[in-house]
């Protein structure tokens, strides 16, 4: 790296020459990166507890990873599958059908981002079914493409401005018990939230005409909601009495990211397709669906697909990355990590009246912070402050949530001790900062 080089000096060139819709949460330029650390174009040292949004769950520069997409670089870049096929694509999909919690015979239609993994699932469930209509959630998020934008639910600023929107898609609300929009308490309301489905089909779409219901077990963007043990097995029998498919979208929360390959199995249910992306691959851009034998297979051949899907470097970087879950035991670190994460943020909540809510699964786990306990007003100015506070002091956090209130963690799951205890300690500052108490 050219020691002219300098973040402002980058930031300066970039005004110019990017698109400022096409924007960044932090402002250092990233030189290298490994496990959990990221060294910026001037030798600053970041904790990273973003994972480029929950992509590098076997950490940066993983040198299996490393090795595998050199070696595939060597012997070819592309042929596209779909004129020349060549054999990671067929061990990768052998492998996601084996992990995913599909029941029965399942196959693999490999895409570049998750937009386009949920678009599929949708083709596909549309095909198979003969309906057009697709159940989404309040809170969803999944991507930015006219359909999976009209599918997400956040207006500003995923769709703000970008209508008119793909039609057929209804959003019904979601198990979000801290803000239940039901205004009632778990479990004294019976999980209402899920039989008002049924409700729901009368007044706004008949479940004949519904293709899939999409549903990320954890909600990402929306601000990692949680749903409790019934939720989403009350859902699926919702599902099967009106043969719609029940889609899990594993973008955000699945590769290991909750304790388990993919988050639908820490409710025991089977879906009938998931659709994968991010930590599949490492940051190589490859996403999947996987879905059951029968239901994919009613597509006709060339009806999905694509110039770059299934491209055989981010495939052998997806390979990698099976055998670093494999081989270094990583969702039980993840199990482990997600423990260890969860009493440091019930700690942390004791200490500080701003977090009103510790939630998640495994790692895959958030904060949300509000002005008051009581009235749960959402604290997303504070949220704002601390992952400034945070991102100016070595540590790159996200928020989310549909009122920027929520801090979540997505760091690698290969975390060290070390790293996660630098990264912790700045957190804390973080909120004695915004607590006004300066560290
Ligand atoms: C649950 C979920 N679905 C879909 C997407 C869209 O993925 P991509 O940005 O790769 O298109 C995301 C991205 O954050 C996501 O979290």
């Amino acid at each position: 790296m050219s020691d002219s080089v300098t973040n402002d000096k980058l930031a300066e060139k970039r005004q110019s020459v990017l698109a400022s819709g096409f924007a960044s949460g932090n402002s250092c330029y990233v030189a290298s990166a490994k496990s959990a650390t990221i060294v910026d174009v001037e030798g600053r040292e970041y904790i990273d507890f973003s994972g480029g949004i929950g992509v590098m769950n076997v950490g940066h520069s993983h040198p299996r990873v490393v090795q595998a997409i050199r070696e595939q670089a060597e012997r070819f870049t592309h042929t596209c599958f779909m004129v020349l096929p060549y054999e990671p694509v067929v061990t990768l999909a052998d492998k996601l059908c084996n992990a995913a919690p599909v029941p029965g015979p399942a196959s693999v239609v490999f895409i570049n981002s998750g937009a386009e993994a949920v678009e599929n699932a949708v083709k596909i469930a549309r095909y198979h079914t003969g309906r057009q209509a697709i159940l989404a959630f309040n809170n969803c998020f999944h991507g930015r493409t006219l359909l999976t934008m009209s599918m997400t639910s956040k207006v500003k600023p995923y769709k703000f401005g970008f209508g008119p929107f793909a039609s057929e898609i209804y959003h019904v609300p979601y198990a979000y018990c801290y803000r239940c929009p039901f205004g009632l308490k778990y479990p004294d309301c019976g999980t209402a939230c899920a039989d008002y489905l049924n409700e729901y089909f009368i007044g706004n779409v008949a479940p004949e005409n519904v293709a899939a219901l999409i549903v990320e077990p954890v909600q990402g963007e929306g601000g990692f909601i949680t749903p409790p043990p019934e939720y989403f097995v009350k859902l699926k029998k919702i599902c099967e009495e009106n043969g719609i498919l029940f889609v899990s979208d594993e973008i955000q929360s699945g590769m290991g990211r909750t304790g388990k390959m993919f988050a639908i199995e820490h409710w025991n249910v089977k879906p009938d397709m998931v659709t994968a992306a991010k930590s599949i691959a490492a940051g190589m851009p490859l996403s999947a669906v996987v879905a059951k034998k029968n239901i994919i297979d009613s597509v006709h051949a060339g009806g999905i697909g694509g110039t770059y899907g299934g491209n055989p470097v981010a495939c052998a970087a997806g390979l990698a990355v099976m055998e670093v879950f494999e081989q270094e035991n990583l969702l039980e670190r993840a199990r482990k990590l997600g423990e260890k994460l969860r009493v440091r943020f019930e700690d942390l909540q004791k200490e500080y009246e701003i977090i009103g809510d510790v939630r998640g699964k495994g790692p895959m786990l958030a904060l949300e912070l509000v002005r008051d306990r009581e009235t749960k007003e959402p604290a997303g100015t504070e949220a704002k402050a601390l992952t400034k506070y945070c991102s100016e002091n070595g540590l790159i956090l996200l928020s989310c949530g549909n009122f920027g209130n929520v801090i979540r963690t997505l760091m690698p799951l290969v975390i060290t001790d070390e790293e996660l205890e630098k990264g912790m300690a700045i957190l804390e500052d973080g909120f004695r900062h915004i607590a006004g108490i300066h560290p």
